[in-house]
């Protein structure tokens, strides 16, 4: 039943172009979860609640707290999760990621959303990570631009690899983090906090 609704997910997602975690990535992260027994988990960047049920999935005793600007995905999201029954384990907040507050402490931190403000979004919620916990942030490959050499033509497309490459400038520099930098899905960066 949540399987089909799983595809229906990753149809819809493909249809409306709606960025979507790629098959390795989310099943790393999924594995990550079991490994590291995660219980509570901050999600910045929900789309359609795709990567949201999956992490939910993986245990009753998981929590999640998703943020999702887009008022439109948000309640395509609200519906998802309704439709996989996970309501007590989803809470999802329709706002902007720098407005959300909290004072809950989490396991885990998975950064989504925009690719600009990875620095600012790192900064504003490491102090809800638990010591020992690990701030996951996906796209660092950005479809393989960050890595490439040649001068990119488009203007804004520089100017979103050069803050890409400074967020990751940013991790390998941060001395209360070890990050590692893993080739899966459009690359992810784990951060683990000392
Ligand atoms: C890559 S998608 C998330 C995909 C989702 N994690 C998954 O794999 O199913 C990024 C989402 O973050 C949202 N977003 C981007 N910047 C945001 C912000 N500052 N505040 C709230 N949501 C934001 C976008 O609207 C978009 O839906």
């Amino acid at each position: 039943m949540v399987r089909i609704l799983i595809e229906e997910m990753e149809d819809y997602a493909k249809e409306n172009k709606i960025p979507i975690m790629l098959p390795d990535g989310i099943c790393f992260l999924e594995n990550y979860i079991k490994e590291h027994h995660i219980k509570k988990i901050l999600e910045l960047g929900t789309a359609i609640g795709y990567s949201a049920i999956r992490m939910a999935l993986v245990s009753k005793d998981i929590q999640i707290v998703t943020i999702e600007r887009d008022q439109e995905r948000y309640q395509k999201a609200i519906e998802n999760i309704k439709q996989a029954n996970l309501q007590e384990q989803i809470q999802v907040f329709n706002q902007d990621i720098m407005d959300f507050q909290t004072e809950e402490q989490f396991d885990l931190i998975f950064i989504d959303a925009a690719k600009s403000q990875y620095v600012r979004f790192f900064e504003k919620f490491s102090s809800n990570l638990i010591s020992g916990g690990a701030i996951i942030s996906d796209n660092l490959n950005f479809h393989g631009y960050t890595k490439q050499e040649a001068r990119i033509e488009s203007k804004n497309l520089r100017q979103m690899v050069g803050k890409i490459r400074n967020y990751i400038e940013f991790l390998k520099e941060n001395k209360e983090f070890k990050t590692i930098f893993i080739e899966l899905g459009d690359g992810i960066g784990i951060s683990e906090k000392l």
